[in-house]
């Protein structure tokens, strides 16, 4: 489904050059949950943005259903990116001028469309516990309101692969548990691929393989 061949990506910055990625090689089979665990600076939200085609890796390759992204032209990999990806990440990525119900639906704007998406952006918005919120703006939400949007406008689409950033980071135990619980569901019901970078063990710990990386090596958990 999404497999990275001798992946390497390095940073000059400072006078220094940092290998973010080095030589990676991972293979996530269609329906597969895998977490990335790894200290701060190890190379993971690096790793999520070549995967997903935002980052150019400086040589080895990335393969999306056999498709390697990195060989296409730049309209057919936003394309790709459309149609397949959902990225939950890092940081608050919100569009502040639209509605909460907005930003759920924006990404499905730019693919072939929906039948229902209203329909489907609010469902997804009570699955992560806004159903009250959807005529906010996102100054309006708190940072983890905001990044449960995020969490819900990464699926409007029903893309194939979703990769996620600390998708819990700032949020409480309960509702990071029913995060969760939505991740697992539309993994079983789907064969959504999941890739997620993740801090907390008990995440990592529900999904069916850890990876680790580090200084930009990737390793299975031991
Ligand atoms: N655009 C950039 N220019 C220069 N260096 C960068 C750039 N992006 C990342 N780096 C460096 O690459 C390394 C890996 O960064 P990355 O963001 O992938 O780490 P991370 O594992 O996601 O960390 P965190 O857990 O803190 O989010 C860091 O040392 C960082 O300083
Ligand atoms: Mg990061």
């Amino acid at each position: 489904m999404i497999e990275a061949i001798n992946l390497s990506k390095t940073y000059q910055a400072g006078g220094q050059i940092l290998a973010a990625a080095d030589r990676v090689n991972v293979n996530v089979a269609r329906g597969e949950m895998v977490a990335v665990v790894g200290h701060s600076g190890s190379g993971k939200t690096t790793l999520l943005s070549l995967l997903g085609g935002l980052t150019r890796p400086d040589s080895g390759q990335v393969l999306i259903d056999g498709v390697d992204i990195w060989s296409l032209a730049d309209s057919a990999l936003s394309e790709l990116r459309n149609r397949k990806l959902g990225f939950i990440y890092q940081f608050a990525s919100l569009i502040p001028t639209l509605s909460v119900l907005d930003n759920v639906c924006l990404p499905s704007t730019f693919g072939p469309g929906l039948d229902n998406l209203i329909g489907t952006a609010k469902e997804l918005l009570a699955q992560v516990g806004l159903a009250d919120k959807a005529n906010f703006y996102p100054a309006q939400l708190s940072g983890g309101q905001q990044r449960r949007v995020a969490i819900a406008r990464a699926f409007i689409s029903a893309p194939a692969v979703i990769l996620a950033d600390e998708p819990t980071g700032d949020l409480d135990e309960e509702t990071e548990r029913e995060i969760i619980n939505l991740f697992r569901r539309v993994n079983e019901e789907q064969a959504t691929t999941f890739v997620i970078v993740t801090h907390n063990r008990e995440i990592a710990a529900q999904t069916h393989r850890q990876l680790v990386m580090k200084d930009g090596v990737l390793d299975a958990a031991i």
